[in-house]
């Protein structure tokens, strides 16, 4: 896929750019530039270019407003020790992706021309990659159904569009133990839905549970399954580990209702090199509940590429609270977070191949 450039003219100056870089929140502030692609059931995908960073015109009756037909996805690029920057892992957001689109009926954008869009965007945009610590260029790349009409069927057209933003942490301040609130009512994920998609309507159900959440003064909501209401699932926007007995780390099993998270996949991976069991099983809440009382469970963390590695500290329900260990950020937590992002800024050998040089 070829790439019309068409910069912008009038790019953010230096002064206001430093002013963001110096303090990027998450997801509030976006670079000078985006990339896009128009595709329809005739043409396939065509009109890619790189654009200034502008809104959308959307007729309002396009699918994707009322039907929800959307996928997206997210990847971060981190300045190196050389000054150049790398992708982590752009390969494995590409074919997830693509396994997305196909949950919802939605045309495969070629993983090549993603991997090529973030190298295009990041490239152009390097000037927005910030230099401190724990901070990267978060990308956004997401497909929206933009077909007129409000038949409920497969869109016949659809946009690809790539949008970055200069991220700090997910969780406002510096890095700290999150709480969670345990979802009693509501569910994120049922057998055969979408759950493994990474897909608007999943964040969009969890929402309201996310806000039981907040009521109850916890950073995120924590599901379980659909079917016993016992397993654990995963956060409103994150995996979750528990670190038993110091060696072992439970998290629970790929399946289809659980997104397939790279950085997900990149703990488990790296917790094997250095040492700890790895199981990806059913965990029964019970097993976190009596477990952080027995002292059996001794840390929890969340993950994800926004999240990174985050150290979980209490887990509330109506009326009972659970604290694996002393609830501060434990040492089996903080290794893993320390081998994943030195790995990612290029301080450690990155024998995986996962980094993917940009400049
Ligand atoms: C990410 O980690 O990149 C996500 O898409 C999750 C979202 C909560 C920001």
């Amino acid at each position: 896929m070829e790439f019309d450039l068409q910069p912008t003219g009038t790019p953010v100056d230096a002064e206001t750019r430093a002013g963001v870089l110096a303090n990027p929140a998450f997801g509030r502030v976006f670079t000078d530039h985006m990339v896009s692609a128009q595709w329809t059931r005739e043409r396939g995908w065509f009109d890619a270019c790189l654009t200034p960073y502008a809104p959308l015109t959307l007729d309002p009756a396009s699918v994707v407003l009322h039907y929800a037909q959307e996928v997206f996805e997210g990847l971060k690029a981190y300045l190196q020790p050389d000054g150049g920057i790398a992708m982590f892992r752009p390969d494995r957001n590409a074919a997830r992706m693509v396994r997305s689109c196909a949950r919802l009926a939605l045309p495969p954008f070629p993983e090549d021309a993603f991997v090529a869009a973030c190298e295009l965007l990041v490239r152009t945009d390097r000037d927005w990659v910030p230099d401190g610590e724990g901070t990267s260029l978060y990308l956004r790349p997401f497909m929206y159904a933009d077909e007129v009409g409000l038949g409920v069927r497969p869109s016949d057209s659809a946009r690809f569009l790539l949008i970055a933003s200069p991220a700090g942490n997910y969780f406002s301040g510096p890095l700290r133990p999150v709480s969670l609130w345990l979802s009693q009512e509501y569910v994120r994920a049922a057998p055969g839905g979408t759950g493994a998609a990474k897909t608007g309507g999943n964040y969009a159900s969890s929402l309201v549970a996310q806000q039981e959440a907040i009521d109850n003064g916890c950073d995120q909501v924590v599901f379980l399954d659909a079917v016993e209401h016992r397993w654990l699932e995963e956060l409103g926007g994150m995996n979750v580990f528990l670190v038993q007995d110091d060696r072992t780390l439970l998290t629970p099993p790929l399946g289809g209702t659980i997104l397939e998270g790279v950085t997900r996949d990149s703990v488990i991976t790296l917790a094997r090199e250095l040492g700890y069991t790895v199981e990806e099983r059913p965990v029964d809440v019970d097993e976190w509940r009596k477990g952080a009382t027995d002292g059996s469970v001794v840390e929890a963390f969340a993950c994800g590429t926004a999240a990174v590695i985050t150290p979980i500290g209490a887990l509330r329900w109506p009326g009972g609270e659970a604290v694996a260990g002393d609830g501060q950020p434990g040492a089996v937590t903080t290794e893993l977070r320390t081998a994943l992002l030195d790995i990612q800024y290029g301080r450690r050998p990155d024998t995986h191949g996962w980094l993917h040089k940009v400049v």
